[in-house]
C-alpha cells in the first residue's frame, strides 16, 4: 500500500476542502492579503498557473486531449476538460486516489471525456500507450516520488506531438543529500517521504537533454511555505478529535516549512515544448 493510499481519508478531509486537489497553492498580494487568502483559494490560483503556462505553449481548445501524471485526484485535469471541453486521461500509482478520482469527477468519466488509470509515472508511456498522441502534459508534485524520473520524462517526451506542451511542479532539494545535516535531512527526505530528489538544476538539465524547450522555469518556495503553514493550524485543529494521524500530519508540515526556511527545500516549476 503506498502513502498515498494509506493516508487518502487524511488528505481528503484536511488538505483541500473545496476540490480535493492535494497539490500545493499560488498566494499573491502583499503580506496582509496573503495572510487573509484561504488555502482552497490557493489551490485555485495554482490550478490556474498550469491552465496559463500550458495555454502560453499550446492552444487549449476542444481538440486538446491533456495527460495528467501523478493526477491523484484529477481536480487540475477535471478543470481544464470542463472550460475546454475536452478529453483527459489520468495516471497515478496509488488505487486510493485513482477511485476517488473516479467518483469525485464521475460525470466527465461518465461523458467519456475523462478517463484514470492505475500505473506508475516511470512506466507513463506503458500505461497510456493506448491513448497517445497527447496535445499536453501536466504533473504537480508527484514525481518526486517516481523512482526513475529521467524515464518518466522521456516517457512524457515520446508522449506529446511535436509543439505539445508539459508543465511540472515538484519539490527539489536545494543541497544535495550527502551535504546536507542529519537533522534537516530529516526534515527534507523523511518529512516529504522522499527517496532521492532531483534538484531545480537537475530537472533543468534532464528537461533540456531529453529534447525539450524551456520556455518558463521558476521557483516558488515562498507559496510553498505559506502552503504549509497554513495547514499545520488546520490540521492540528483536526488532531483535536482525538486522531493521532493528523499529529504525525502536522509536525510533518512543520519540518517542511523549516526546511523551507533554512533554504534546503524549495518548489520548482518548468513549463516546456515539444520542438
Ligand atoms: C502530492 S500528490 C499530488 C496529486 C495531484 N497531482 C494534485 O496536484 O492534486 C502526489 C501524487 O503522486 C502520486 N504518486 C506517487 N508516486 C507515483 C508514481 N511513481 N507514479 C504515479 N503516481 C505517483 C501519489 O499517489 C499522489 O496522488
Amino acid at each position: 500500500m503506498s502513502f498515498f493510499d494509506k493516508y487518502a481519508e487524511y488528505y481528503e478531509s484536511s488538505w483541500d476542502l473545496r476540490e480535493h486537489g492535494l497539490n500545493v497553492g499560488i498566494f499573491e498580494g502583499d503580506v496582509e492579503r496573503i495572510a487573509e487568502q484561504d488555502l482552497e483559494t490557493g489551490y485555485e490560483y495554482c490550478r490556474d498557473h498550469v491552465i496559463e503556462l500550458l495555454q502560453k505553449i499550446h492552444t487549449l481548445d476542444r481538440d486538446a486531449r491533456i495527460l495528467d501524471v501523478c493526477c491523484g485526484t484529477g481536480a487540475t485535469l477535471s478543470r481544464i476538460v470542463n472550460r475546454y471541453a475536452c478529453k483527459g486521461v489520468g495516471v497515478d500509482i496509488s488505487k486510493a486516489q485513482i477511485a476517488r478520482a473516479n467518483q469525485l469527477r464521475e460525470q466527465g468519466v461518465k461523458e467519456g471525456r475523462l478517463l484514470f488509470r492505475q500505473g506508475s509515472a516511470s512506466l507513463i508511456d506503458q500505461v497510456v500507450c493506448e491513448q497517445l498522441p497527447f496535445t499536453h502534459v501536466l504533473s504537480q508534485d508527484g514525481l518526486l516520488f517516481a523512482y526513475d524520473k529521467p524515464r518518466a520524462v522521456e516517457g512524457i517526451f515520446d508522449l506529446l506531438e511535436a509543439g505539445g506542451a508539459f508543465v511540472l511542479s515538484d519539490f527539489v532539494p536545494q543541497i544535495s543529500k550527502q551535504e546536507i545535516d542529519a537533522a534537516l535531512r530529516a526534515r527534507v527526505y523523511e518529512d516529504v517521504k522522499w527517496g532521492q530528489g532531483f534538484t531545480f538544476r537537475e530537472y533543468f538539465e534532464l528537461l533540456t537533454d531529453t529534447g525539450f524547450e524551456i520556455v518558463q522555469a521558476e521557483l516558488r518556495p515562498l507559496d510553498m511555505r505559506n502552503t504549509y503553514e497554513k495547514l499545520i493550524p488546520r490540521t492540528h485543529a483536526m488532531a483535536a478529535g482525538g486522531d493521532a494521524t493528523y499529529t504525525f500530519l502536522a509536525r510533518r508540515y512543520e519540518g517542511i516549512v523549516k526546511a523551507i526556511s533554512n533554504g534546503a527545500l524549495s518548489w520548482a516549476w518548468f513549463a516546456v515544448r515539444k520542438p
